[in-house]
């Protein structure tokens, strides 16, 4: 028996495929398909699924459905959802929708801020402090989001310092989770490394997610590292899904089936049936047309062809 005890027993995956997968596609996505996605991903098992933004549909138009989204959920009572907000105006919109869990979103890049949030850094955490009050009075948690944090596809490299600042100020502000987004996947596992030993300095392990996109295909070579630095919350997009209309160049998230694949092979509990995990993506991938980018679930796929 291979010995696995430098791993955390057992991971919590955030899906972001119907948020993060969707919000850069062109091409108009079905509420009816969303949701049917959303319902695939759940019977897999999975149990936290962000699945959809309350920003303004002017920026990010695939998200518009938001409200409708929200409301064919409601059958899924197992599942948490967790959606976006970007303001107080997306925050209260999401609460009239139904959601319980939000999350709000900074960045360790200035040029990044603007470009995506349009405002500083600094504005956007003083523009979250109603939101967090509110959401305080509700008894809604709020999860909290650092792009670019190893790397900006406008500034270059980002200091880790920074990363670990900015995740201070949203720990304060009241997150109970910090997602470390690795939004173009310039990472790599040395950065990564130095990135979450700089960070823990300031923000507890057990308060830390990670969130890799697969730019230059490292992002489960971070994810290892993560894993053996103690992480057990990692986010990943269903059959690798993903971009951020503000970053060129960021491809896809860390695909789901793959980071189950890993988890798998490393005997750590996910609790996800990856042939129904397989389904879901294939399901999202047949409807936009394109080829899935899960090495796992093409293997898995091509040998039920065999
Ligand atoms: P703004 O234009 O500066 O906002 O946008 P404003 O406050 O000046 O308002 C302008 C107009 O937008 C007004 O309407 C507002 O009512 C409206 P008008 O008077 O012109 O008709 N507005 C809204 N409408 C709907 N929902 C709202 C909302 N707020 C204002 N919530 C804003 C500021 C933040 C709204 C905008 O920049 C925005 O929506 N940005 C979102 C960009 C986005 O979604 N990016 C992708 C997500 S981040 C990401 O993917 C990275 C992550 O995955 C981590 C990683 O991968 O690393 C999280
Ligand atoms: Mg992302």
């Amino acid at each position: 028996m291979l010995d696995n005890s430098q791993f955390p027993a057992e991971v919590t995956l955030v899906e972001v495929g119907p948020r993060d997968g969707l919000q850069n596609e062109s091409q108009w996505v079905a509420t009816d398909i969303k949701l049917k996605l959303i319902e695939l991903l759940a019977d897999s098992g999975l149990k936290k699924i962000e699945a959809t933004s309350f920003v303004s549909p002017k920026w990010v138009p695939q998200m518009a459905d938001h409200t409708e989204v929200m409301q064919g959920l409601s059958d899924l009572k197992q599942v948490e959802f967790t959606v976006l907000t970007p303001n107080l105006q997306g925050f209260e919109k999401a609460i009239s929708a139904g959601a319980k869990e939000v999350a709000i979103f900074a960045a360790a890049s200035e040029s990044f801020s603007q470009k995506n949030i349009n405002c500083s850094i600094e504005q956007s955490l003083q523009r979250f402090q109603p939101l967090m009050q509110l959401a305080k009075q509700q008894n809604i948690a709020v999860r909290g989001y650092v792009s670019c944090v190893l790397g900006c596809p406008y500034e270059g490299e980002i200091q880790p310092s920074k990363v670990a600042q900015v995740s201070q100020q949203l720990v304060n502000l009241g997150c109970y989770q910090i997602s470390l987004g690795d939004t173009i996947g310039q990472g790599n596992p040395l950065s990564t490394k130095r990135l979450l030993a700089c960070v823990l300095e300031q923000v507890p392990i057990d308060q830390l997610a990670v969130h890799f996109h697969d730019t230059y295909g490292l992002a489960l070579a971070n994810i290892m590292v993560a894993l053996e630095m103690g992480i057990s919350t990692i986010d990943a997009s269903v059959a690798g899904l993903g971009g951020c209309p503000y970053a060129k160049g960021a491809s896809g998230n860390v695909a789901t089936e793959d980071v189950v694949y890993l988890l798998e092979s490393l005997a750590i509990k996910s609790q996800i049936n990856l042939d129904k995990l397989v389904k879901a993506g294939d399901y999202i991938s047949q409807y936009l047309g394109r080829g899935n980018n899960s090495k796992v679930a093409k293997a898995i796929l091509s040998k039920a062809i065999d």
